[in-house]
């Protein structure tokens, strides 16, 4: 594990000073869900708190992942009061490129016209966000770049088993960004720790087996869905309520606080289910957690930042508050930052 309590010097810190967050226009509600598998309203909200989701249509340029991404992080360098030709480092955590080359975050690039920065993505599934900002936090601590634009994308829907009634229930499509800057090194509002973590030797409870270099789509692997997302959903959920607590109470002690501290607790939205096991756990009242996966559902990379984003533009979020992010995904991988605001 990568673990970052900030007590070593540097002159630096770093502070989120915008967020921004896209989602397509299209409504996949459970009703619609219930006319393509055996599934039923009730049970999908009942076992997974999740209502609607949105869903790209392929084709539209305006809803690629990049064109979801630079939506967002329009809107998030305009809160920072930045322009694209101020960021330094563009990191584009997804597992849904537009294309595998070039990478997201260079068609991220070119859409945004960043022409100062240099851009890569970045793959660490629905943890991928928090891997981000811990990146982008360590560029900006040791003074190699000032303005980091940190992106959570995926269109999901692409590589989701739509005949799979255990999972296609689940994912949903969206981008969130955030604006990362250098502040001083002394500043109270700013990244306080950051931890990371993976597993992979738990890779078989969340994996895609072709599509990259060990095995083509060929018509054997497509006909079988082997293309698709192929997912343990029991198995995991365990190990996600598990991982999830452990990283939480890993930022909290780290800076020597209490959960009752912590303001807003901003989970990987995966199922309300696990979040709810996780808040009970840490005995945290669901009235600090902020949740959107009733309206969105698992948008992977994307479900930490649009949460973020959303109180922030509606006020929940408010300046001094302290603001746990917690995360879990394909892998596996595990992360937890803990932010000043
Ligand atoms: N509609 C109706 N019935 C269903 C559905 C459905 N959509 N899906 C499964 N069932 C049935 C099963 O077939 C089973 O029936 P049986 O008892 O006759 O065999 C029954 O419901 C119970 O199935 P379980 O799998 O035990 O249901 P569970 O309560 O575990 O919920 C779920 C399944 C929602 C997938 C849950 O396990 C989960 O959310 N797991 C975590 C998944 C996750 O987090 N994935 C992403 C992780 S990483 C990342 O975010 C990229």
């Amino acid at each position: 594990m990568n673990t970052t309590s900030h007590t070593l010097l540097s002159p630096y810190a770093s502070k989120i000073t915008g967020t921004g967050s896209a989602f397509p226009q299209e409504r996949l509600t459970n009703d619609d869900l219930a006319k393509k598998v055996d599934t039923s309203n009730e049970w999908i909200v009942e076992r997974t708190g999740i209502r609607e989701r949105r869903i790209s249509r392929p084709g539209l340029l305006d809803e690629q992942n990049s064109s979801l991404a630079c939506a967002a992080a329009l809107k998030a360098l305009e809160m920072a009061g930045k322009t694209p030709d101020q960021v330094d480092q563009i990191l584009y955590a997804t597992v849904t490129p537009d294309t595998l080359i070039p990478s997201a975050a260079c068609w991220l690039q070119k859409k945004l016209g960043a022409h100062r920065a240099w851009a890569v993505d970045l793959n660490a599934a629905c943890s991928g966000f928090v891997f981000a900002l811990s990146m982008a936090d360590q560029f900006i601590r040791s003074g190699h770049v000032k303005t980091s634009l940190i992106i959570g994308a995926d269109v999901l829907s692409s590589i989701t088993n739509w005949s799979d009634r255990g999972s296609c229930i689940l994912f949903g499509d969206g981008a969130g960004a955030a604006v990362i800057e250098r502040t001083d090194g002394h500043s109270p509002h700013r990244i306080l720790s950051t931890h990371l973590g993976s597993d992979g030797d738990l890779w078989e409870l969340f994996h895609m087996p072709a599509g990259g270099s060990n095995l083509e789509v060929t018509p054997d692997a497509y006909s079988k869905n082997l293309h698709k997302m192929n997912m343990k959903g029991k198995e995991i959920f365990k190990s996600a309520v598990r991982t999830l607590s452990d990283y939480a109470l890993l930022a909290i002690e780290s800076n020597q606080l209490k959960p009752e501290q912590i303001d807003w607790f901003i989970p990987h939205q995966a199922n309300l289910r696990i979040i709810e096991a996780v808040a009970k756990r840490l005995d945290m009242p669901m009235s600090k957690v902020l949740v959107n996966i009733d309206r969105f559902g698992n948008t992977s990379s994307a479900t930490v930042p649009t949460a973020m984003d959303e109180a922030v533009r509606d006020g929940r979020i408010q300046k001094g508050q302290l603001l746990l992010l917690d995360v879990f995904g394909a892998g596996l991988t595990y992360g937890s930052v803990l932010v000043r605001w």
